[in-house]
């Protein structure tokens, strides 16, 4: 297996810097459930290669075809209920009892977070397992058999998934807290994201700009690559725990 060692200098940790009151932040995309076998977006074989998410993820697109989103959105759901946390997940609980100051704050919609026990954690785009009124904003429980056909709310609104859509605002509650963490964080670990989705790709630059260290997962470069402190180039399942025993050891 490859060793964190090869990956990345260990020197450039400064562990120094941080001890067990420090203010740490895990923030997530896509990519750190790509393990689970829970596609992303903008990989090769992600959702976005196949699809256009203005059919799928839009206001326009749910007006047009309600039915083929309603579809598309438990398709995805399905599978997500198949899937278990990976090591990266599972990882995050383990750090979160290292450092009790720590928040999650993830763009996933898939629940993984909680359900591999984290805490604290701030879902920006939503979440799948939720459907909510597309007019009045009531949240609404749906049977499964219900899923895939229209519903209507009291008010007479489209059910629909409580997921955010291109052009729609994020949860301002929910962002608000995500840059407040950020702001006063001291160490940040990016992982999983192409960084390319705003307001959420403005925290790991927040974090960077405010002092914090900001160490990003992802076996490829984004755009935020050249600002990290450190910048990972390993799939988040292999290299989080070692990064943790990492911490583990050296944390005074
Ligand atoms: P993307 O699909 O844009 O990016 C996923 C990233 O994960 C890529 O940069 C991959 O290189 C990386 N990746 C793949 N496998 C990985 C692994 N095993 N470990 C670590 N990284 C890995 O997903 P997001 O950045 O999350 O919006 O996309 C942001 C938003 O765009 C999503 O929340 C979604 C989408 O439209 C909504 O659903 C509202």
């Amino acid at each position: 297996m490859a060793s964190i060692f090869n990956a990345m200098n260990k020197q450039l940790i400064p562990m120094e810097r941080f001890n067990r009151d420090s203010q740490v932040v895990f923030f997530t995309g896509a990519g750190i459930s790509a393990e689970s076998g829970i596609s992303t977006f903008r990989d090769p074989d992600g959702h976005w290669s196949k699809h256009d998410p203005m059919k799928l993820a839009s206001q326009t697109g749910f007006q047009e075809n309600p039915v083929m989103v309603l579809n598309w959105y438990a398709d995805r759901r399905e599978a997500i209920q198949k899937a278990k946390p990976n090591a990266a997940h599972r990882t995050i609980s383990n750090f979160q009892k290292l450092f009790s100051n720590s928040v999650v704050i993830t763009q996933n919609v898939d629940g993984l977070h909680e359900r591999a026990g984290n805490r604290s954690i701030y879902e920006l785009h939503g979440n799948i397992h939720r459907h909510k009124c597309n007019s009045c904003g009531t949240m609404i429980e749906l049977a499964k058999r219900k899923m895939r056909i229209i519903n209507r709310c009291a008010c007479g609104g489209g059910v629909r998934p409580d997921v955010v859509w291109f052009g729609e605002s994020l949860p301002l509650g929910t962002i608000n807290a995500a840059f407040e963490a950020v702001q006063r964080c001291d160490l940040m670990f990016s992982i999983g994201t192409s960084a390319q989705v705003y307001p959420a790709a403005q925290l790991p630059v927040e974090a960077q700009s405010q002092g914090a260290f900001v160490i990003e997962i992802n076996p490829e470069p984004t755009p935020f690559s050249h600002l990290a402190d450190i910048s990972v180039r390993q799939e988040a399942g292999l290299i989080m725990p070692q990064l943790y025993e990492e911490f583990h050891a050296q944390l005074k």
